[in-house]
């Protein structure tokens, strides 16, 4: 039912988009403004008033209550209101009740009042002062010199006003009201962070009498240019390409008509993600010959196109390797400073991620130039997403909502649409659908023509020229893949999950998906430590013509800077019915650094599909689409047990999206049964420098196991276990070892120095600290994360595990019943090297997701070595890209989650040592793979812990884990399957030498 209440106050009114707002027209490099960020005067408050006098006024602004600000940034980070996060929906005082939208209880509403004054620059004679607010969040009204200058709504794009006639020479005074909520957020319903405020760039420039109002430069791979301009005054507007210093080519035109230049064959060099060539291009307006105006922007020769089913890019297809991305700092909120823009960018690049969704709302324009630069395909998104509110015509059909949607979408068409980098526009995210995004289509298509449509709601292919597919698992891609009828599941719902709570699909017919390029609009949910098999979604997309790709949600944890806590997440900062650490989705940290998921996904995503098919004979696939292996350096190396034994480098030459074979060298006699691992490897690196990594950094790598020959078993001690009031006990030249005799724990292990290595006995452990995925939704809503099961009172030292314990020679056996019907057994004999532990876990009907041991050591032991799957932490479904051989860490060096949880795993393991500076301490090794992790803290610490904050700042001990087994990690969207599930009545073992050091 359309909504016919009127007389609103602009904040409240849907129709009303702002006042005296100047039309949107492309960001342009350089150009001289005054810059008016900095500390402002400032005032927050619930349903603040405007005061006596007017805060806006000449003598306003001052008195209670009154403070400083910087600006920009959002409000709450720094210190006032409370910054509030819903994955979806509104906090009670915002209305959602149908036909009564928009419905804002103002009384509830933080308002927040800026000041600041500014010597004004002198405005010569005809020229126009142009005050800028990059972004404002959510609505706001500006004020000059007391003079009302406009309002501004739309929050994540730029809103100018002309303000000459409201300045004055010498000092000026500017002064804003910004409301935290206003009917805008009905259409601004993202998962993230309610925060408010001027989170961007304030500037204020003067436009020259006659003036370049806005330019829209095509330039297609064809090395066409073609220029439109819009401008006020002028007699010609003259545009020049550049190449560097160099002047390919140049064209004048009269004003309002297009402009023509080309580019010489000769110099034309296309631009893509992987080739991200670009050019200068300058135009002015001239006046009398002599130059009014000039703007600068880079532009890129490109085409995109959908051919049938495929993405191309020049005629290539292109498969986007993409993140979702929002706009984050954890002191700033929404305000991301260019610095961490460059840093995120840069981290993507290295990690061979080549696209960006701008979920769900565009990007500061910098953030644009940057990826024309480094070479990033863009997602552009719209700021409409009416979640909370989408079953209820909002935007829908309602024709209350279509003016603010059509404006969202031409201000972001319009100011980033010289970008080569934007290579799909997106109407927004989680809206359904309705006549107002078919406007919002028709709108973007009317200023741009060159880039297809995306829209994930509502399944709706009039509104989308892809096919939006998300959160589904890799096999239910395949489906796609394979032209099949599609089941209406999303993927494997997580089992702790309702699937009520996901947004359904219906059956997706072959009929009604053919004929579209698909794309995951968000898919590997990254909340946590999580992931798994990443690189079969990038193999399904990289074998299909349909698919072109998708984007990962998301790439950093949106937590909060917290006085107390570090880093807050949803309830940390207001009332506890927030969703928790669902805004915590990254495979980076809030401050951008990686976590360890992210090198399996740079493996995933990386531009080579390598196999071996013996004997070092490998096929090589390039998923590039521009650039040639040849480009890269290419090198081998052969290692046993982590030491090289041979290696090199080779000419590798093999254009983009073609396979090539390459056989290895090996040397001669490298199939003799020779003891240890032998692995072969590759590498393709940088050869040059780039803008976001130097020569040698590596893109690409592979390795194979080429043999794994057993080592000779070591000889036994023939050293009895004696029964003394200590325990069961036996002493060997090189050790003494003592095993509980009522648990079967292994209590001391001493070397010939006589000393303990262990603080506690090591001892059986069962229990994960849940990983977010492990809680699913559910369980993180409803704060599921601090219960225990058997297993884990177990584990914790809450219950007791008792074990019948019992030796024959040299043998000691503790055999301990286990919840659910399982046994565990481990079986002790002192060996010349060591003390051998041989540890068996067979389940009954309860299943535990970790199977192994857990002891304490000296803190001391801060260094871990080992011989296993690295560098990376690695997990079962998540050891692409992991290579085996020798690496070193800081036990202190640690990926923690926002809400501390399971990590640090390293698999496949053979050998470990955890020592002091000095080199003392202990070690393990195996002949079979064994899993390990080493933490600061123990594991009541972690299970403990809601936030990393509130782990031991220095550590007590050094914990090691050893594991026979664990789960894989999964994400909270899609069911771990059971192939990554430990299984009941398996027998999960390892046998290890313990030795002293
Ligand atoms: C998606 C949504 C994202 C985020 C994600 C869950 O459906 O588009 O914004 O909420 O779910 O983390």
């Amino acid at each position: 039912m359309p909504n016919t209440e009127t007389h609103r106050a602009p904040w409240a009114d849907p129709t009303n988009i702002g006042e005296h707002v100047l039309p949107p027209h492309a960001a342009f490099l350089g150009g001289d403004a005054l810059c008016l960020n900095g500390t402002w005067a400032f005032r927050c408050g619930l349903a603040l008033p405007a005061g006596d006098p007017p805060f806006w006024a000449a003598d306003g602004g001052a008195g209670e209550g009154w403070t400083a600000i910087q600006v920009p940034g959002c409000w709450e980070p720094q210190g006032f209101g409370k910054p509030y996060y819903f994955a979806c929906g509104f906090p009670a005082f915002v209305g959602t009740e149908e036909g009564h939208i928009p419905q804002v209880d103002e009384s509830q509403v933080y308002v927040g009042q800026y000041r600041r004054s500014f010597a004004t620059p002198e405005i010569p004679a005809g020229s126009r002062a142009v005050l800028c607010f990059g972004g404002v969040k959510s609505a706001f009204r500006c004020w000059v010199n007391g003079a009302y200058a406009g309002f501004g709504k739309g929050s994540m794009l730029p809103v100018e006003f002309d303000v000459t006639d409201l300045l004055h020479p010498g000092q000026n005074t500017l002064a804003v009201e910004v409301r935290a909520f206003s009917d805008a957020v009905y259409l601004e319903d993202q998962d993230m962070w309610h925060m408010a405020g001027i989170y961007r760039d304030v500037t204020l420039r003067m436009e020259p009498p006659c003036a370049l109002l806005d330019v829209y430069a095509k330039a297609d791979s064809d090395g066409s240019l073609r220029i439109e301009t819009e401008t006020r005054g002028g007699d010609a507007v003259r545009a020049r390409l550049r190449d560097g210093e160099t002047l390919l080519a140049e064209g004048t035109a009269a004003p309002g008509q297009v402009l023509t230049l080309a580019c010489p064959p000769e110099h034309l060099r296309l631009w893509s993600a992987e080739t991200p060539n670009l050019y200068t291009l300058t135009v002015t307006l001239l006046q009398d010959s002599a130059p009014a105006d000039e703007k600068t922007l880079e532009v890129g020769f490109r085409r995109i196109e959908i051919d049938g089913e495929r993405l191309l890019c020049n005629g290539m297809p292109v498969k986007l390797r993409g993140v979702n991305y929002h706009a984050f700092t954890p002191t700033g909120g929404y305000h991301v400073p260019v610095e961490v823009y460059e840093r995120d960018l840069t981290t993507m690049k290295r990690h061979n991620i080549n696209a960006i969704r701008t979920s769900h709302y565009p990007q500061d324009d910098v953030f644009y130039t940057l990826c024309d630069r480094l070479g990033l395909y863009v997602m552009d998104e719209c700021n409409v997403e009416s979640h909370g509110v989408r079953e209820k015509n909002v935007p829908g059909n309602d024709p209350l909502w279509t003016a603010a949607v059509v404006d969202r979408m031409r201000r972001m068409v319009v100011r980033d649409r010289n970008h080569p980098c934007v290579i799909i526009w997106s109407l927004g995210n989680e809206s359904n659908s309705g006549e107002n995004h078919h406007k919002m289509r028709a709108a973007a298509l009317a200023l741009d023509r060159t880039r297809p449509i995306h829209y994930e709601g509502g399944a709706d292919l009039q509104a989308s020229d892809f096919v939006c597919v998300g959160y589904s698992s890799w096999q239910r891609e395949q489906l796609f893949a394979e032209g099949k009828d599609v089941p209406d599941r999303l993927g494997v719902v997580a089992e702790e999950m309702d699937p009520a709570l996901l947004m359904s699909v219906n059956m997706i017919r072959y009929e009604t998906y053919k004929n579209h390029p698909i794309v995951a609009t968000e898919y590997m949910h990254s909340m946590g430590n999580s992931g798994c098999e990443m690189e079969k979604h990038a193999d399904v997309f990289e074998h299909s013509d349909r698919w072109c790709g998708g984007f990962v949600w998301d790439y950093k944890d949106k937590a909060l800077a917290h006085p107390a806590l570090g880093y807050g997440y949803g309830g940390d900062f207001g009332p506890g019915d927030q969703p928790g650490t669902m805004c915590c989705n990254g495979i980076a940290n809030p401050d951008g650094v990686p976590h360890q998921q992210m090198a399996a996904l740079k493996a995933a995503f990386q531009p080579l599909e390598a196999e071996h098919l013996g004997g070092g004979r490998l096929k090589l696939t390039n998923r590039n689409s521009f650039v040639d292996l040849a480009d890269y350096d290419f090198t081998w190396e052969l290692t046993r047990d982590g030491v090289r034994v041979a290696g090199g480098g080779a000419t590798l030459a093999c254009p983009p999206r073609q396979t090539v074979e390459w056989t290895a060298p090996l040397p001669a006699g490298w199939d003799a049964p020779t003891p240890g691992k032998l692995c072969l490897g590759i590498a393709f690196a940088l050869r040059q420098d780039t803008p976001w990594a130097q020569a040698g950094h590596v893109l690409a790598a592979a390795q194979w196991t080429l043999a794994d020959a057993p080592k000779p078993a070591p000889a036994a001690a023939n050293s009895a276990w004696q029964r003394t009031e200590r325990g069961w006990e036996a002493a060997t030249a090189n050790g003494r070892y003592v095993v509980d005799a009522a648990t079967g724990d292994l209590a001391v292990l001493a070397g010939p120095d006589g000393a303990n290595r262990l603080d506690s006995a090591l001892r059986p452990n069962f229990w994960r600290v849940p990983t977010d995925a492990d809680l699913g939704f559910l369980g993180i809503v409803m704060r599921k994360d601090q219960d225990l099961d058997a297993w884990g009172r177990l584990s914790l030292g809450l219950d007791s595990l008792p074990a019948d314990v019992t030796a024959q020679g040299d043998t000691l056996t503790a055999v301990s019943a286990l919840p659910g019907g399982g046994v565990l057994t481990r079986r002790y004999r002192p060996l010349a090297t060591g003390l051998e532990l041989d540890y068996c876990f067979t389940g009954g009907d309860s299943m535990p997701r970790r199977v192994g041991l857990q002891a304490e050591l000296p803190a001391a032991f801060d260094r871990m070595a080992w011989l296993g799957l690295g560098p990376q932490d690695t997990y079962a479904g998540r050891c692409f890209g992991a290579a085996f051989g020798w690496y070193e860490k800081p036990v202190g060096a640690q990926d923690e989650h926002m809400r501390p949880q399971e990590h640090g795993e390293k698999l496949g393991c053979r050998a470990l040592a955890l020592t002091d500076a000095a080199g003392r301490g202990l070690t393990a090794e195996s002949g079979a793979d064994f899993g390990a992790a080493a933490w600061p803290y123990t594991l009541a610490d972690l299970h403990k812990a809601r936030h990393v904050a509130e782990l031991p700042p220095t550590a007590a001990n050094t914990t090691l884990l050893l594991d026979a087994a664990q789960n894989g990690l999964g994400d909270a969207f899609v069911k771990l399957t059971d192939t990554y599930k430990l299984k009941p009545g398996t027998p999960y073992r390892m046998r290890l030498v313990l030795a002293a050091r």
